[in-house]
């Protein structure tokens, strides 16, 4: 027995242009690229409701989100259809995710996070700013994660584009061993006074 009501994703899929879906689905069949996974949209959208439904974005007033690391834009493309005014942030470095973008209409900046460095003027600010997967909290040569003086640094950035009342959700890959997300970084995020589940990191402004 479910005890979740839980949307189905065809009406969704139905907001697609399909004929450009399958044509860029073709392309990717059996290629070795990075993100060739993406192109499997169906299966991402099943993957990312529950993210939309977990935010309560399935049933809010509509919300201004910023989601960092974006990718493919499926968690957008969702947020979208629930009446959210979406930005997301990439490296625009693969194919297939600008692509996708695209055909989800969504809008997008292009640029990569880096330690100590600002992030792009966004010339608004947020309700709810999300990271799902994120890769940016990373050396450049991927050897380490950020350390707490970096982090301290993004955080403090990212707050200047949080509206009052905003919510962080910030989900870290944390790689073998947690070298992406060691226990000090995980004791300055409480500090600052996230709540961290496992490798989800939540704050309310
Ligand atoms: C594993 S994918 C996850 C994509 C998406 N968030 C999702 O859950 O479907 C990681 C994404 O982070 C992006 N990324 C990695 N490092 C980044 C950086 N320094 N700045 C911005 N984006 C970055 C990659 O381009 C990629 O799209």
């Amino acid at each position: 027995m479910k005890l979740f009501h839980s949307p189905r994703i065809e009406p969704f899929l139905a907001k697609i242009d399909n004929r450009r879906l399958r044509e860029i689905q073709r392309r990717y069949a059996g290629s070795s690229d990075r993100y060739a996974k993406y192109a499997d949209v169906e299966h991402w959208l099943k993957i990312n409701l529950p993210r939309v439904q977990e935010l309560k974005l399935d049933r809010s007033p509509p919300k201004q989100i910023l989601d960092l690391g974006c990718g493919a834009g499926f968690f957008l493309f969702l947020a979208k259809q629930f009446g959210h005014q979406c930005l997301g942030l990439d490296v625009g470095d693969f194919l297939l995710s600008n692509e996708l973008i695209e055909l989800f209409g969504l809008e997008r900046v292009t640029g990569r996070i880096r330690a100590f460095q600002p992030l792009p003027d966004f010339g608004r600010k947020f309700d709810l700013i999300t990271a799902f997967s994120a890769a940016f909290n990373r050396s450049e040569d991927e050897s380490r994660g950020w350390n707490p003086e970096e982090w301290n640094f993004f955080l403090d950035d990212v707050d200047r584009y949080l509206r009052l009342g905003g919510q962080i959700l910030l989900e870290i890959n944390s790689g073998k061993e947690k070298r992406y997300f060691p226990a000090e970084v995980r004791d300055v995020l409480l500090k600052r006074g996230a709540r961290v589940d496992g490798e989800r990191v939540y704050f309310r402004s």
